[in-house]
């Protein structure tokens, strides 16, 4: 597996760190809230139980298990694997995604659950954030890392669902998708 990484981008050591300041400042803005953690599958199952080990607050937690993107290219459409999710309704939502790229995913979720679900208000945390034109208009309250455009894996993140068992975040080899 190492191999397949052209450079590593954040060693697990820096991405715990990073997880201790923004569990600081959730603990500080939700320590009001009645609020739910809505983690989005497969991509936030790693940092989610470390960063929720962080936060010294009562919260609800569930998951939802999305898709969208087929190999290294996002499909454009999200495609709900799961249709029923935890009642949010009144409450307060934080969303965990893995990364933020062309921001339909984020976008699609948020208004789901404003709008269907009810809740209310919906916030979103990002592990990390690519530096680019988005698709949806959407930012993150809450971001990890910035990054250039590149394709990462590890720590959650996948190529076909591989690589996401790396304990650290690196830049895919682009031979390895770019064929
Ligand atoms: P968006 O809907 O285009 O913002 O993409 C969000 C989803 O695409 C993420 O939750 C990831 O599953 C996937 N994704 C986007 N960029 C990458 C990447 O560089 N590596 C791995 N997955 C990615
Ligand atoms: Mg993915």
């Amino acid at each position: 597996m190492n191999d397949d990484i052209a450079k590593v981008l954040y060693h697990e050591s820096t991405i715990l760190s990073r997880l201790d300041e923004l569990a600081h400042l959730i603990t500080e803005d939700y320590s009001d809230k009645e609020f739910t953690v809505i983690s989005i599958l497969n991509g936030s199952f790693i940092f989610m139980a470390d960063l929720l080990r962080r936060i010294q607050l009562p919260l609800q937690v569930d998951c939802w298990s999305v898709s969208s993107y087929h190999g290294a290219k996002s499909s454009g459409s999200i495609n709900f694997r799961q249709h029923e999710v935890a009642d949010v309704s009144g409450r307060h939502v934080l969303l965990l995604d893995d990364i933020l790229d062309s921001g339909l995913t984020l976008s699609t979720i948020k208004s789901k659950l404003m709008n269907e679900k009810n809740a209310k208000s919906v916030k979103s945390w990002v592990l990390l954030c690519k530096n680019i034109t988005r698709k949806a208009e959407v930012e993150a309250d809450y971001v990890g890392f910035k990054i250039d455009n590149e394709f990462v894996v590890g720590y959650g993140l996948d190529y076909n669902q591989q690589y996401r068992n790396l304990s650290y975040i690196g830049v895919l080899k682009e031979e390895l998708y770019k064929k």
